[in-house]
């Protein structure tokens, strides 16, 4: 630890940026930019016009990053990873437009909303679109289209459950629900990304649940971090990042050593000391 933010979040040492990070697949992802600008466009007016706002408004790439990196990891990239990545991004693209909706955001990755820039009824149904377009692009493998409609089901779920925690009585109940929550709205589509980068290069069903199980406690410690980031749920979230940290990175010891999983690995040091 080599300092405190302004919101006693511990800061430590700086890992590798996310560009070194990622290096591994750098080829890969490209090609998967490829896929997803192509598969945003539409044909009519205004979405095409909104499909290009989205585009040009990016985000991390963390959920196709892991999607790639499992697959990476288990075998050779190929037209079902870049699928099933392509989904993830649209279907989180998707949420983050329909949430800025609900929260009444006018900023979204140091630009203008969607619901800002185009109102309302653009960005529900923009959304949808992007949902429905995603959907169509995995409808060809019955693995990952399964996996991802729990996942997208249990999204809603968690978001919607939100306003529960308030009425838990004792301090472990209310873990446990946080927990939970935060399980459906964030951490079972990193899961997801994992399972799906792995079903799409014939994984063994071992393996598909290893790299899973990695998924769940990555995807947990995304959004304690997330929640330290903005200050909510403090007290729950600092006390439980080391532990689901620690839990991720023991999920890679089972899986094959390589420089993919040296970049999970670091991916996951990244994602539970990142400041933003
Ligand atoms: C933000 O996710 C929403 C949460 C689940 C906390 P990211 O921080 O991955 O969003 P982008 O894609 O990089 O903007
Ligand atoms: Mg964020």
């Amino acid at each position: 630890m080599i300092g405190q933010t302004c919101n006693n979040i511990p800061t430590f040492a700086p890992v590798k940026s996310l560009q070194q990070i990622i290096s591994p697949i750098a080829a890969e992802l490209a090609q998967f930019e490829a896929f997803f600008g192509k598969t945003l466009q539409s044909d009519t007016e205004p979405m095409g016009s909104i499909m290009r706002y989205v585009r040009d408004s990016r985000g991390k790439r963390l959920r196709p990053i892991l999607v790639l990196l499992s697959a990476k990891l288990l075998g050779k990239v190929n037209e079902q990873t870049l699928r099933a990545a392509t989904f993830v991004e649209m279907v989180h693209t998707a949420t983050l437009i329909h949430d800025d909706v609900v929260d009444n955001s006018d900023m979204r990755r140091s630009k203008a909303s969607v619901k800002s820039q185009f109102g309302n009824l653009s960005a529900v149904l923009s959304g949808d679109y992007l949902l429905a377009k995603a959907m169509m692009l995995i409808s060809n493998d019955t693995d990952i289209l399964n996996e991802m409609l729990r996942t997208t089901a249990a999204m809603s779920e968690g978001e919607l459950m939100q306003s529960l925690v308030a009425d838990c009585v004792s301090q472990s109940e209310k873990t446990t629900k946080y927990i939970d929550i935060i399980t459906r709205k964030t951490a079972m589509l990193m899961r997801s990304c994992c399972a799906a980068g792995a079903l799409s290069v014939q994984a063994t069903p071992k393996l598909v649940q290893q790299i899973s199980a990695f998924g769940l406690n990555f995807g947990i410690l995304f959004q304690l971090r997330d929640d330290l980031i903005d200050c909510e749920n403090m007290e729950i979230a600092k006390a439980l990042l080391p532990v689901y940290s620690e839990k991720a990175l023991h999920s890679l010891e089972s899986l094959p050593l390589s420089e993919v999983n040296k970049a999970l690995h670091d991916l996951t040091l990244f994602c539970a000391e990142r400041e933003e």
